[in-house]
């Protein structure tokens, strides 16, 4: 009986790969998206994802546009059937100031796609984003954009992303020219010759097998391109990396795929690659040891809380990750930090369009669990009683930082309430120094306060404004002796804070100050980001 309970979870296990897209606004993550998804056939139509974007509108727009949609543009999670593969495309936000909830997300995959301009090169998003896939050695495969434009020769983005990104490249298939010279692609692995139709559009392509360079087929398909690709393939085996499957998985190496993903051309080329390559649910760390995919026992985290997702209903979701075990409707389970079992009755999964209850769920999945703020960034979730605590969720020092002021003194009650629950969502980070009554507000990306703003206005109908803070960045605090803890509280109330987990932490007027204090309190460690508790 377990024998073959243990057999389905590994083969459940197995055919799961949860990712997330990486890439620089505009470089073409929701055109790839929605591609993917059509070959998912989890959308009909071309232009469905579209009205995801949020990158590149106003401010006002994007509010505007989440309140309308009823559920925030910041948030999805999209389910699709590949060949025998159940995909998780966990969406990241556009936006740069969204880069704290990005990270989090990216605490959920098993891997990462990364999407780079051929015009453009590695960019600056790409390369913040790059930097918390390494923390965790995520393994990332890339697809190159846009090969229908004019960009940068191919060698050069190879040696661009090697050396900005410090990752080897291993090109798994290679352009025939770029811009209006685009023929194709070859896919080295296959040996297999795609040709480019700017037409083709949704349809599916079919790629001619040559497996000899030399045959004058390729001559006659490609002209005068024909002997450029048999040098440039030529040049690539002196100086390019091979293929290695392990130094993939360990984030040590990229497999990069060219196309262009508005003429779906070489999408699904990479899609094929992807489901093969790319690894299904690992083992998680925990604070005690590292629990596998395959063991029986259910568990979960939550990575991501969305208030209010419905305002009819003020609800709102927890976004769970499945780390083992199998989810069934109604299953009890335990929450660790409070230390109490609950029925999980109404889980949601969301597909493209859609969203659906679940009625079982696997590692790798994404279920939306409805609470009342019982659940926190970081929670974790067993069926069994063993104690149990996933590692690796952060918060980050924030960068800017704003006080709060109320317009109507009389709502401070609400403003409270309004400020505790959003900052629950983990989009900013409420701060309130020991030495007054002030609420800091800290934030990685500037357009989270304004997102505030207005949903203190319009879901807690309380009026505040912004006042400007001298801070510059935070730390956390800790330390063994309590004693240094309890001098530098005393030395700087005005500085020193409790977050909204009630957390000491020292917010810094100047990298000066925050030097001077780290020297002045060598017992006492300043961290950058702390893990949720
Ligand atoms: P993002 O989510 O990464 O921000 O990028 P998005 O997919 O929205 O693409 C950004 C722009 O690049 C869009 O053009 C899109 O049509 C275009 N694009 C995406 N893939 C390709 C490609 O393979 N070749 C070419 N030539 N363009 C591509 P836009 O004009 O800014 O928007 P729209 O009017 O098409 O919506």
């Amino acid at each position: 009986m377990q024998e073959q309970v243990d057999k389905i979870i590994k083969k459940e296990v197995e055919r799961r790969r949860t990712f997330g897209i990486i890439s620089h606004p505009d470089a073409g993550k929701t055109t790839l998206t929605e591609k993917l998804l059509l070959y998912g056939g989890a959308i009909q139509m071309a232009g469905t994802v579209k009205s995801r974007k949020a990158n590149r509108h106003a401010t006002s727009d994007w509010m505007a546009m989440e309140q309308e949609r009823g559920i925030s543009v910041t948030t999805s999670v999209m389910k699709f059937n590949y060949r025998d593969y159940e995909i998780n495309l966990l969406d990241t936000p556009g936006h740069q100031d969204f880069s704290e909830d990005t990270y989090r997300v990216l605490t959920a995959v098993d891997s990462a796609l990364m999407v780079i301009d051929c015009a453009k090169g590695v960019e600056n998003q790409t390369k913040k984003l790059m930097e918390v896939c390494r923390m965790r050695d995520t393994p990332i495969i890339t697809f190159i954009n846009k090969m229908d434009r004019e960009g940068i020769d191919p060698f050069d983005l190879l040696s661009d992303i090697e050396e900005t990104l410090k990752i080897e490249c291993a090109p798994l298939s290679w352009p025939i020219g770029m811009g209006s010279d685009f023929k194709g692609t070859y896919n080295m692995h296959k040996g297999e010759l795609h040709l480019f139709s700017a037409t083709h559009g949704g349809s599916i392509q079919k790629g001619e097998v040559i497996t000899d360079l030399n045959s004058p087929r390729l001559d006659e398909l490609l002209g005068s391109q024909a002997d450029q690709l048999r040098e440039e393939l030529d040049l690539l085996q002196g100086a390019g990396y091979p293929f290695d499957k392990e130094r993939y998985l360990a984030g040590k190496q990229t497999p990069v795929f060219f196309g262009s993903a508005i003429n779906n051309f070489g999408v699904q080329e990479m899609l094929n690659s992807f489901v093969e390559l790319a690894p299904c649910p690992g083992p998680r760390a925990s604070t005690t040891r590292e629990v596998s995919p395959f063991e029986s026992d259910f568990s979960a985290f939550a990575f991501k809380i969305q208030a209010n997702m419905d305002p009819a209903h003020r609800d709102r979701i927890a976004f769970m990750r499945i780390c083992s075990g199998k989810f069934t409707r109604g299953m009890k389970v335990r929450h660790h930090r409070i230390g109490k079992d609950f029925q999980i009755a109404n889980a949601t999964i969301f597909m493209a369009q859609d969203r659906t209850g679940v009625e079982e769920a696997w590692p790798g999945d994404i279920i939306g669990v409805h609470n009342h703020g019982t659940i926190k960034i970081g929670d974790t979730f067993t069926s069994s009683k063993d104690e149990l605590k996933f590692t690796g969720i952060p918060n980050f020092a924030p960068e800017h930082f704003r006080r709060v002021r109320l317009k109507d003194p009389l709502k401070s009650k609400q403003l409270n309430k309004g400020l505790h629950q959003l900052a629950e969502e983990g989009a900013v980070q409420l701060f309130k120094p020991l030495g007054n009554n002030d609420n800091i507000l800290g934030a990685v990306g500037l357009l989270q306060f304004e997102v505030i703003m207005s949903r203190l206005k319009g879901e807690y109908s309380v009026e505040a404004l912004y006042e400007p803070v001298e801070f510059h960045t935070a730390r956390w605090l800790s330390s063994d002796d309590i004693k240094e803890l309890e001098g530098i509280k005393k030395r700087y109330p005005r500085f020193v804070a409790l977050d909204g987990d009630d957390n000491l932490t020292f917010l810094a007027p100047s990298q000066w100050r925050l030097q001077q204090a780290e020297e002045e309190w060598p017992k006492i460690s300043f961290q950058k980001t702390r893990e949720h508790q």
